[in-house]
């Protein structure tokens, strides 16, 4: 298939582009920059010998979308685009909501007028909110998000699940990500957030580089086995090939889908730190610090759903998951600026 990959340029679209690819697909990426570089994609056309072309577009842009369905033939489309910053979302909450909402009624809409009607959409276990009890499943109530960054993307599938009642033509697979982290094996593609990271694994692996001096572990008075918070982390690359199977599934099924992705296991904090701290035998100082305003103490999926539907399931560990985001980090100390 012909597959358009908007935001295409940012850590989780460039890891899926490359299993896309490798799995015989072709990519075209859309993306404004307004966080990630070109440089990006540059290396997944490196890695996989494979050129992929680039629009620099804003997905709001209707006559650039246009453009984009006019000079290709596309299948099917990923709808990584959006702003994602959670505390960032809280400070300027019309900036996301019109941002994120604006690029998928755009995208929707250029969609349905050339006739393309698979979509695979970027969400996020941000959408159960606090949790009554884990693992999460896809039939459980989401009684309300605690930040307009997980509301945009509750309220993007409530659209796009809208859109599937209006038209029983349209295939739409909601993917709600756990804890994505680690890199591409080879180091040439990983994450690279602007300033100071907000999530657990870059902000260590900026520790170890010596970019940042020590790690703040958020409360260690939770109902969790040591007290520090659970998640559900999944390597990237694990994700990266569940888009290839939500884009398969796309292709032979009509309606809407909710699907985890996430391994069914949880790690605490210290986990995390403990095993980075082995496998790649450095130290990572840690201090305990209040636990941050919106975390829950566990969160982690029950992925059983995508293995019965799209016959996926997680293969790397957390040892994969911490050396890769090593690998990745220690090559690329400044990220992709250097
Ligand atoms: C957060 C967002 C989620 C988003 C995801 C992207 C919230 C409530 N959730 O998830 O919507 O989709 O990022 O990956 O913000 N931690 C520390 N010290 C740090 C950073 C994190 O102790 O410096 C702890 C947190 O308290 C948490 C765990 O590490 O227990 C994971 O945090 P993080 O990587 O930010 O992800 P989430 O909060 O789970």
């Amino acid at each position: 298939m012909n597959i358009l990959l908007t935001g295409g340029a940012g850590y989780i679209a460039t890891h899926t582009c490359l299993e896309l690819l490798a799995a015989g697909h072709e990519a075209i990426v859309v993306d404004n920059y307004v966080n990630s570089c070109p440089e990006a994609v540059r290396r997944v056309e490196e890695l996989s010998g494979r050129s992929v072309p680039v629009y620099e577009a804003d997905v709001s842009d209707r006559a650039a979308m246009d453009r984009i369905f006019e000079e290709n033939r596309i299948d099917a489309v990923i709808h990584f685009a959006g702003l994602k910053a959670v505390g960032e979302s809280v400070r300027q909450p019309l900036r996301y909501y019109r941002n994120n909402l604006d690029t998928t009624l755009t995208l929707c809409e250029t969609m349905a007028a050339h006739g393309v009607k698979r979509l695979v959409f970027s969400s996020s276990a941000t959408v159960y909110g606090v949790p009554d009890e884990v693992p999460l499943r896809e039939d459980m109530f989401c009684k309300g998000c605690t930040n307009p960054y997980g509301w945009t993307k509750y309220m993007i599938e409530k659209i796009l699940g809208s859109v599937c009642e209006a038209d029983p033509e349209w295939s739409v697979v909601l993917l709600r990500y756990f804890n994505p982290i680690g890199a591409h094996e080879s180091g040439r593609i990983g994450e690279d957030p602007a300033g100071i990271p907000n999530n657990l694994m870059p902000f260590i692996t900026q520790v170890a580089a010596g970019r940042l001096d020590h790690l703040n572990v958020f409360g260690n008075d939770y109902d969790t086995p040591d007290g520090t918070g659970v998640r559900d982390y999944i390597h990237v690359v694990d994700l990266g090939r569940g888009h290839v199977c939500a884009c398969d599934y796309a292709a032979k099924h009509t309606g809407c889908e909710i699907i985890n992705l996430g391994t069914g296991v949880g790690y605490s904090v210290l986990d995390i730190v403990r095993t980075f701290e082995r496998v790649n035998g450095i130290r990572i100082p840690c201090e305990i610090a209040p636990r941050r305003p919106g975390d829950v103490a566990a969160c982690y999926a029950d992925p059983s759903k995508a293995k019965r539907l799209l016959g996926w399931e997680a293969t790397h560990t957390l040892e994969d998951m911490c050396r890769d985001a090593w690998h990745w980090q220690s090559m690329n100390p400044m990220g992709y600026r250097t």
